[in-house]
């Protein structure tokens, strides 16, 4: 008991520190990923993505909870002082519970980030009229968690979802860019702009979404905002960075990046070169 203790007590004057984590279902965190490299190059990294169980995006609030919880404690164990959910349908349904309810029993020196947040405080600099679009997975969808973030920090905000059940699909399976994605990219955007003609912002509240922006473009009128998260969330960890000088000097500076999938790494190197626009080298693991 005693030992456990000084242990304790240890860590709390001494967190050791580590790579900065990042988590995703699959791949769609790399787009984040890659943003946040560029702005902050100098800090490890781990990326970790679910594949094996992906797409989140359908599953039940209690198995993305269970699931996101399990991919945090495994960030953690590899040392990570710092994670950040890369996922807005991990962030939508387990952020608050892992931090309110699991960090201070797991580690309460520790952190866990969503992008949630950070994406709607840029909304009030972006849209003009205050009517914003949100397509992202029916996970998202279905939570309402932008919907009450926007109503929170924007009140005379309107707000209108469409949730693309096909897009992660597409992306996870290499057809991003096929004849196929061209349907139900117009199929969604139609839908959504049919709920409402005075949208000027959509936002890509999946990060899977990115991959499919040029197909996403074609079928938005120009007028309208295009919202990708990747340098949103870089800018606002840069600043966390700097609030937070305590997290900051235990977050290691060695530039490097390890992935980590829990499915078969010769496939995640081959798609997660679309995404990063180079080879990487990947790592199986179980959670
Ligand atoms: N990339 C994830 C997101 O931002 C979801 C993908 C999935 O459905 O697994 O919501």
């Amino acid at each position: 008991m005693k030992i456990i203790a000084y242990i304790c007590i240890m860590e709390q004057q001494f967190p050791y520190c580590g790579p900065i984590g990042v988590f995703d279902s699959g791949y769609g965190g790399l787009t984040i990923l890659r943003e946040i490299r560029h702005k902050l190059p100098q800090y490890d990294y781990i990326y970790l993505g679910d594949n094996a169980r992906a797409p989140y995006g359908p599953r039940s609030f209690d198995v993305v909870y269970r699931f996101t919880l399990e991919a945090v404690n495994y960030l953690f164990r590899r040392g990570c002082p710092i994670v950040i959910l890369a996922c807005n349908t991990a962030s939508a349904k387990a952020l608050r519970s892992i931090q309110q309810h699991d960090l201070p029993h797991i580690d309460a020196t520790r952190r866990v980030l969503g992008v949630i947040r950070p994406t709607v405080e840029r909304l009030g600099d972006i849209s003009r009229n205050g009517t914003v679009g949100i397509l992202g997975t029916s996970g998202t969808i279905r939570s309402k968690s932008y919907d009450m973030e926007i109503a929170k920090l924007y009140p005379g905000f309107t707000t209108v979802s469409q949730d693309c059940p096909m897009w992660v699909p597409l992306v996870e399976n290499d057809e991003a860019t096929g004849a196929g994605a061209d349907y139900f990219v117009e199929k969604y955007i139609d839908s959504l702009m049919d709920k409402n003609s005075d949208i000027d912002t959509v936002v890509l509240a999946c990060t899977h979404y990115p991959i499919l922006f040029d197909k996403i473009r074609r079928y938005i009128s120009p007028e309208v905002n295009v919202v990708k998260q990747g340098d949103i969330v870089a800018d606002s960890l840069a600043d966390y960075m700097m609030r937070h000088p305590e997290m900051e000097r235990r977050c290691l500076r060695g530039g490097t990046c390890r992935y980590l999938t829990t499915e078969n790494p010769a496939t995640f190197t081959h798609l997660a070169r679309i995404f990063l626009g180079q080879p990487v080298d990947v790592e199986h693991v179980d959670l």
